[in-house]
């Protein structure tokens, strides 16, 4: 279980008594209550309110709020508040602020504002972390340690002097020399070349593209010293409450700045926030995504939603409010996809600061509120849904998902400005959710014998035994689809030797001569009305069957898709961008080859999961929809004879026979 000592499916969400007078504590505690919340994160941006002055410390309101909590059987997450410095960190240690790309000092007034190479930042947040640790370790309250808020959410990088000479260290670490570093970087071009460790700088701004490769290092440094900074106050933790998981909140998959794959193996729990982009009308299939990628983050095994929301957020340009039962299924799609606890960012909805128009548990409007009864209901749900916790989510596919080559891949002077590597993730993952297929996620060198179908979505930098996990898996009988632009550069973004995709050209029986990127808004015709936009490349076989050719566009006449026959298994090649329904001309063969079936008899918008015996049903459209399932219905206590419906908007879950 994530959070041994918490025996149920953990509901609430930030609590922040500190922004309320102590006369409204018992007020929340007990509405916490009515609602069914039994873990509430607490401190997180309370650093000020615990050490007003350095080394005095003022835990008397805190303490109070724990026993409150405690006494009412509300259990603790209790976070080191290490993401909101106080001013006088700031002040007294002008050097600890943040520095960006433009060499501008960052102004003190919002959050994260630190750079995390300083060590007066470094000796302050261990300071106050241990003062935590050991004064609430043994607090019987505390299930969960929540190291920081969202690393690198505001202050992915600092390009500080400090950070520059950190940078330097790291290099010397990672190169050994500077002979190995310039080879690295490839500083023969543009007459780079480093002959002192002290001439080499953060990528700041300069006056025409940078070096990729110093920008790739600067991006997997920054994200070090992120994660160094995670581990010194974890293992502060552990050394006081070895018992007590430690967790911090990713952001998956929106920070593009930290390789959570490397994250992975670092927390006890592996949480994630997540919030829903209002613009999207499919946000809820990004929203399945990103469940399912914070699972693969986990090992596959279950994790917590730390963060998400009752309704609007605050943040983005247009904040749309959730309409009636979303909240619903929202959370419900994060349980069946591995979530055992359901948390929000916030119980109450502030009255002052830069957040106080986003949603929270507890409107403004308090109780006669629309959210306030889906909150409640979502809270006795869950008591319903408790025998889900725990078990694992059965997935029909994977998907390969890589953060550093979604950094290269998206560097300047790409050969289009259109490559998306996001866009591609979720195009596909957004096909297989259509075909009721549930995705895991992968790394590139990860194991993928378990599964007939793995989709590799535009992996532009492919380490050379990544590509031979690739060939391992076809050749052991999987069936592989990679799409254009993959396997071109290694990890310093040198393009692979010997022509493109480097590694993958045995594998997927072929050579891409030329890339042939297209102008905005232009689409090419393949074969079978099948329609390309973005890119096209000459691609040469050797060895591939040509499956759909181009009929017009820069590449026509010549292969857009190609299958290749390879070991027991088989490589699908995609060479051009195919959006919605247009992926079926590759996909449902490829599903052929793996003898998967996509669910052409489940009705369009019903989502449905499998976790372990229980079968989730989440209906997304504003018909009532049926499917076929039996067993006893966990939500309505009816049980369920051969055809389960599943009213318009509403989840059903199903403990299967
Ligand atoms: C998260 C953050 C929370 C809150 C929330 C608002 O990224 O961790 O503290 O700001 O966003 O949506």
């Amino acid at each position: 279980m994530i959070i041994p000592r918490l025996d149920r499916i953990a509901y609430g969400g930030d609590y922040n008594p500190e922004q309320w007078p102590p006369e409204v504590w018992p007020q929340d505690v007990r509405l916490m209550r009515a609602a069914g919340v039994n873990l509430v994160t607490v401190g997180v941006f309370s650093w000020a309110e615990l050490e007003p002055r350095p080394d005095e410390y003022e835990f008397g309101w805190l303490d109070e709020v724990l026993e409150l909590l405690h006494g009412n059987g509300i259990a603790v997450d209790l976070a080191t508040p290490t993401a909101a410095p106080p001013a006088w960190l700031a002040h007294r240690h002008p050097g600890s602020r943040l520095v960006d790309r433009d060499g501008r000092v960052l102004g003190f007034g919002a959050r994260q504002g630190f750079c995390p190479s300083s060590p007066d930042y470094r000796a302050r947040a261990a300071a106050i972390a241990e003062r935590l640790a050991t004064r609430y370790a043994g607090h019987p309250g505390l299930v969960l340690w929540h190291v920081h808020n969202e690393y690198g959410g505001a202050n992915p990088a600092c390009y500080c002097p400090v950070s520059a000479a950190a940078f330097r260290v790291w290099l010397d670490r990672r190169y050994g020399d500077l002979a190995e570093l310039n080879a690295a970087w490839g500083t023969t071009f543009w007459g780079q070349r480093y002959s002192d460790w002290a001439e080499i700088e953060p990528p700041r701004r300069t006056p025409t593209a940078g070096n990729p490769a110093q920008q790739l290092d600067f991006l997997r440094f920054s994200a070090d010293e992120h994660l160094t900074n995670f581990r010194a106050e974890r293992d502060i933790l552990r050394r006081y409450s070895p018992g007590v998981p430690v967790t911090t909140n990713l952001m998956i998959p929106a920070c593009k700045t930290m390789d959570y794959w490397r994250w992975a193996g670092e927390v006890d729990v592996v949480s994630n926030d997540h919030y829903l982009r209002a613009e999207s009308a499919d946000n809820h299939i990004e929203l399945a995504m990103a469940a399912d990628l914070t699972r693969g983050v986990a090992g596959q095994s279950p994790w917590l939603l730390m963060e998400h929301s009752t309704s609007a957020v605050n943040w983005q340009p247009r904040n749309i409010a959730k309409r009636a039962g979303e909240l619903r299924r929202n959370s419900l799609t994060h349980l069946a996809r591995g979530a055992d606890g359901l948390l929000f960012f916030q119980w109450r909805a502030a009255r002052f600061g830069q957040e106080k128009f986003h949603s929270a548990m507890l409107p403004h409007g308090g109780t006669d509120t629309g959210i306030w009864r889906e909150v409640t209901a979502l809270g006795s749900a869950l008591g319903a849904l408790a025998q889900v916790r725990g078990t694992p989510v059965a997935a029909d596919v994977s998907m390969v998902w890589d953060w550093e080559s979604w950094w290269a891949v998206e560097l300047d002077w790409r050969p289009s400005v259109d490559l998306d590597y996001l866009e591609r993730v979720t195009a596909c993952y957004a096909w297989l959710w259509r075909a009721h297929l549930t995705v895991d996620f992968t790394p590139p060198g990860g194991d993928l014998s378990g599964y007939p179908l793995v989709i590799v979505p535009s992996l532009y930098l492919l380490h050379a035994d990544a590509a031979a996990n690739l060939a391992d898996y076809v050749r052991g009988g999987g069936t592989l689809v990679v799409s254009y632009f993959s396997g071109i550069v290694d990890a310093n973004d040198a393009v692979h030797p010997g022509g493109h995709p480097g590694p993958l050209r045995e594998l997927l029986g072929l050579v891409v001569e030329e890339f042939r990127p297209l102008r905005a808004g232009e689409t090419v015709r393949l074969d079978g009305g099948t329609t390309g936009d973005v890119w096209t490349e000459l691609v040469r076989p050797r060895g591939a069957t040509p499956v759909l050719r181009y009929l017009d566009g820069p590449a026509a006449g010549e292969p857009a898709v190609t299958r290749h026959p390879f070991g027991a298994g088989v490589a699908w090649y995609v060479s051009t961008r195919l959006r919605g329904e247009d992926l079926d001309a590759v996909l449902r063969p490829a599903c052929g080859d793996a003898a998967i079936a996509p669910r052409d008899d489940l009705p369009a918008g019903l989502e449905v999961v499998r976790r372990g015996p229980f079968l989730f049903a989440i209906n997304h459209t504003d018909q009532d929809a049926k499917l076929p399932a039996a067993g006893t219905e966990l939500l309505t206590g009816g049980h369920c004879a051969g055809l389960l419906r599943v009213p318009a908007g509403e989840v059903r879950v199903i403990r299967t026979e």
